[in-house]
């Protein structure tokens, strides 16, 4: 089969989030699975690395339209792990100074970008048999396939899936976008609009062969408006299309045996490594290290919806456990001055770092003793997944990916991998860290034992890449 993975952003060329690691890794694995892939995304220009650029060669452009305007198209590419890789490039949309999104026009840049897949698609003549397109920013590639060209000369049966990596982000523009900017004729409005606007992923969700999600709980999740940013009517009418697999990590990127990242490598047979990463994390980020306090690590964006409310209201009986925080992370002013405000009030116990910075998270994954996600809703989640590598025990609420991925400590199978909590609420929080720290004080061999299960635990993406075959496999009436 030949799959062809429309994504905005991958690993290792440009990354915001957890969208980039999936891009990069999936591909890779469904390659290793000896199936053909293409990974299709912009070229922002001023984010990727030269060494990078180095390997990509410019191969050829065209015009696309964008609404009544036709705009260039430059066409670059590389291989890489098995995976071809092609650029689209315009410099007017791509080449921006400040992060991936967020611009007035991320609208009609996407909109470009999607119509350009298209096109690439028919002038190269690439001819795959299913299109996987992910996130809002790709939702228009389904829409354009089934409205413009899935009748023409060597476009026909190509198969559609669209992925959902968070429902949050979904592309929601005031009507007059439609005609002007996206090129879509007033007759065909019922397909773009969802109350009032137009709306890229309902659009998706609309034409799209099938739906898929980042974990089988996130599935069911958003078919309620707790947790769907307003889409559970669409998806609940769609529940027959609609399936989740959980993400999987690249275990070669992320392995504490080889990683150039980390102070000292370790592995479940061979843990004294770890210490020695403790004591270097807290020596770089200027804690003290005489004491053997467990340290909690959290590493994420600081949205609302990563659960940071439940943290300012527990945060002093937090350290009352006898807990270090470290934290690394950007987002909302709001956490950004709480976190600095429990730096100046506990100098010794809590450090934070402001930032996107990839080398000292993985310093925290190997470093900490636990890493906390308690998330408000969390699709997939892949620090937790690269905690357990590190042989640092998640603390997570149980939704999502998170409860797909991290069974409790206290389940009587004997099997858990960390501390969960169920509702909402900051106390339950609390109680999920205070059981966690309990066994790291009081039960050194348990928790010798729990941290050796975690890093035995297998999140690779061998299984996950085999339930996308079967699915891609199916629409293409393959066994
Ligand atoms: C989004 C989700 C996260 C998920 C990632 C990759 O960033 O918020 O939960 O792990 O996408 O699918």
């Amino acid at each position: 089969m030949k799959i062809l993975y429309a994504t905005s952003e991958a690993q290792p060329f440009a990354a915001s989030g957890g969208l980039a690691d999936v891009a990069g890794s999936l591909p890779k694995a469904l390659a290793a699975e000896g199936q053909e892939c293409i990974v299709v995304l912009p070229y922002y220009v001023n984010t990727i690395k030269d060494s990078h650029k180095e390997n990509i060669r410019y191969v050829d452009h065209f015009y696309v339209s964008v609404g009544w305007r036709a705009q260039y198209c430059g066409v670059f590419q590389t291989e890489l792990n098995g995976v071809t890789y092609y650029f689209l490039d315009n410099e007017y949309y791509f080449k921006r100074d400040f992060g991936l999104y967020g611009y007035y026009d991320d609208g009609e840049r996407y909109a470009f970008f999607s119509r350009a897949v298209m096109e690439l698609i028919q002038k190269f003549d690439l001819r795959p048999d299913i299109i996987n397109a992910n996130d809002w920013q790709c939702a228009l590639i389904p829409v354009y396939y089934n409205l413009y060209y899935r009748n023409q000369y060597n476009m026909q049966n190509i198969h559609t899936v669209f992925t959902i990596h968070n429902i949050q982000y979904q592309g929601r523009y005031g009507l007059e976008l439609l005609e002007e900017v996206l090129g879509i004729p007033k007759h065909y409005k019922n397909i773009m609009e969802y109350d009032g606007d137009v709306n890229f992923m309902k659009a998706a969700i609309e034409v799209s062969e099938k739906v898929t999600t980042v974990s089988p709980t996130y599935a069911t999740e958003i078919l309620d408006p707790w947790f769907s940013h307003g889409l559970d009517r669409i998806l609940k009418s769609k529940t027959y299309k609609t399936c989740g697999f959980l993400n999987g990590i690249d275990t070669d990127m992320y392995n504490p045996e080889k990683d150039p990242a980390i102070p000292a490598s370790f592995s479940a047979k061979s843990k004294s490594g770890k210490r020695v990463c403790k004591k270097k994390l807290l020596e770089e980020v200027g804690l003290p290290t005489e004491d053997d306090a467990p340290v909690i690590g959290l590493v994420s964006r600081l949205v609302e919806h990563k659960g940071l409310d439940l943290i300012k209201c527990a945060f002093d009986e937090m350290i009352s456990l006898g807990c270090k925080v470290v934290i690394l992370g950007s987002g909302e002013a709001q956490y950004e001055n709480f976190f600095n405000e429990m730096h100046y009030r506990y100098p010794d116990k809590v450090s934070f770092t402001c930032g996107y910075i990839p080398a000292l998270a993985k310093k925290i994954y190997a470093g900490a003793d636990m890493f906390l996600m308690p998330s408000k809703s969390e699709p997939c989640g892949l620090a937790q997944m690269i905690s357990l590598r590190y042989g640092t025990i998640p603390i997570v609420r149980a939704t999502g990916g998170l409860k797909d991925s991290i069974p409790d400590y206290g389940e009587p199978d004997g099997k858990g991998l960390g501390f969960t909590f169920q509702s909402y609420n900051a106390l339950d929080m609390l109680g999920a860290v205070r059981r966690c720290t309990e066994l790291y004080y009081n039960d050194s061999k348990a928790w010798g034992a729990l941290v050796t299960r975690a890093m035995k635990a297998d999140f690779s993406w061998a299984q996950s890449a085999k339930l996308y075959i079967g699915l891609y496999k199916e629409l293409c009436g393959q066994q």
